[in-house]
């Protein structure tokens, strides 16, 4: 190692020091519950960003690639993989001890067009584009075997009714697709868990929809181990009561459930969109953006209230939940800080943008000392009950 990496090594380390002694970390408070994971960048694993990785590496016991492991990264054109990013996530992974993700297989999002049309614009045959996403599956994962844990097979593939989603997918292969790619994972690497992925499957339609997904893949003997709940959620939906019920649910089936990408965004829900020019509509529309500056306090205790009631929903089901991951380490990574409209400022996760743990942090620390303690005083009470 150079003197200049030890130099850069070491001033990480005295900046983060301080924070680090003081700070309960997350993947021990949960320990005996779930992994508690989160979604990270290039510059959080690849040591670009030092004191990025450290505390990653202090507070989670799982990773989630945010983008590198999608196909427009991986496989970005016919018969070219570039694997440069994605070898050092899970390099970082690895040197941490850490649960790996793999994320994901098959999706309608971030998939190159060549994979659906051919150059005229037309659909590929479906023998084409089975023949390719078996390549794809068998490349990608035979390449991780055994240091990938476990693999978002397919993201969401249904919608909001219930339905099978209609993507390039289910048009060009029909529904076959589904249980062709978990085999194909399966065979590539065959101690991988598989999962199952998507969001808003709390609302009735939906889950529905995904239980009977879920029932269908097991029917085939496909060895799901996990459904991944995303959990992209607001300060108000959805409520604990279905949140528990969407657990309980799958956990009937006998497959357990990831809380896979969680956040909680505070902005006003908007169905404006993406517009070409983002500074004037934003500036138009001053309320779509109410905190460019702070998250006022009354917002900042309402995110803290809503983290402390998710944690306590989740360490009441902890024997269904195998993890817990966040998309995103800090309020600055967070995807919805651009989305539905670009150029926000958003506070959805536990850290403030300068890895500083906000009150919510706090919260989700007390539910699950709360929850010990109410089972403590439960197995007191059954001990006198039941002596
Ligand atoms: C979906 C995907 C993730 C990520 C998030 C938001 O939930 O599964 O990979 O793209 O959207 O960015």
């Amino acid at each position: 190692m150079n003197a200049k990496i030890q130099v850069g090594i070491l001033s990480a380390w005295l900046m983060v020091l301080p924070v680090l002694q003081a700070q309960p970390a997350l993947k021990q408070v949960f320990k005996d519950d779930f992994l508690v994971g989160a979604a990270v960048n290039a510059s959080q694993f690849s040591g670009s960003d030092q004191a990025a990785s450290l505390f990653v590496a202090r507070q989670f016991d799982s990773i989630t690639p945010e983008n590198v492991l999608k196909w427009e990264n991986v496989h970005p054109g016919p018969g070219v993989f570039d694997f440069t990013q994605a070898d050092r996530y899970v390099a970082f992974g690895e040197s941490h001890q850490m649960a790996i993700i793999g994320h994901t297989l098959v999706w309608h999002q971030q998939t190159p067009a060549w994979v659906f049309h051919r150059p005229d614009g037309s659909d590929v045959s479906a023998e084409w584009l089975m023949n390719c996403l078996s390549n794809h599956i068998f490349t990608v994962v035979g390449r991780y075997r055994g240091r990938i844990r476990g693999w978002d097979v397919v993201n969401e593939a249904v919608g909001e009714d219930g339905k099978l989603r209609p993507t390039p997918w289910l048009r060009i292969l029909g529904p076959q697709y589904l249980v062709k790619a978990y085999q194909w994972a399966h065979e590539a690497d065959p101690h991988a868990e598989l999962y199952y992925n998507d969001y808003g499957i709390e609302n009735q339609p939906k889950r529905d929809g995904a239980l009977t997904l879920v029932r269908n893949l097991l029917a085939a003997h496909v060895p799901l181990a996990a459904v991944g709940i995303q959990e992209h959620v607001s300060l108000n939906w959805p409520a604990p009561a279905q949140i528990s019920q969407t657990i309980a649910a799958f956990g009937s089936l006998g497959v357990k459930v990831n809380i896979s990408e969680l956040d909680v965004d505070v902005l006003p829900p908007t169905a404006v969109g993406h517009s070409a020019d983002v500074g004037l509509l934003l500036a138009r529309n001053p309320r779509l953006n109410p905190y460019p500056q702070e998250l006022p306090e009354t917002v900042q205790e309402a995110l803290a209230r809503r983290y402390g009631q998710l944690f306590f929903v989740y360490v009441q089901n902890r024997k269904s939940i195998e993890r817990v991951t966040f998309w995103g380490v800090n309020d600055g990574d967070s995807w919805l800080n651009n989305w539905p409209v670009p150029g926000r400022r958003n506070y959805p996760l536990l850290f403030d943008r300068h890895n500083q743990p906000k009150p919510a942090f706090s919260n989700v620390i007390a539910s699950a000392e709360k929850y010990g303690l109410l089972q403590k005083k439960g197995s007191a009470y059954d001990e006198v009950a039941n002596p």
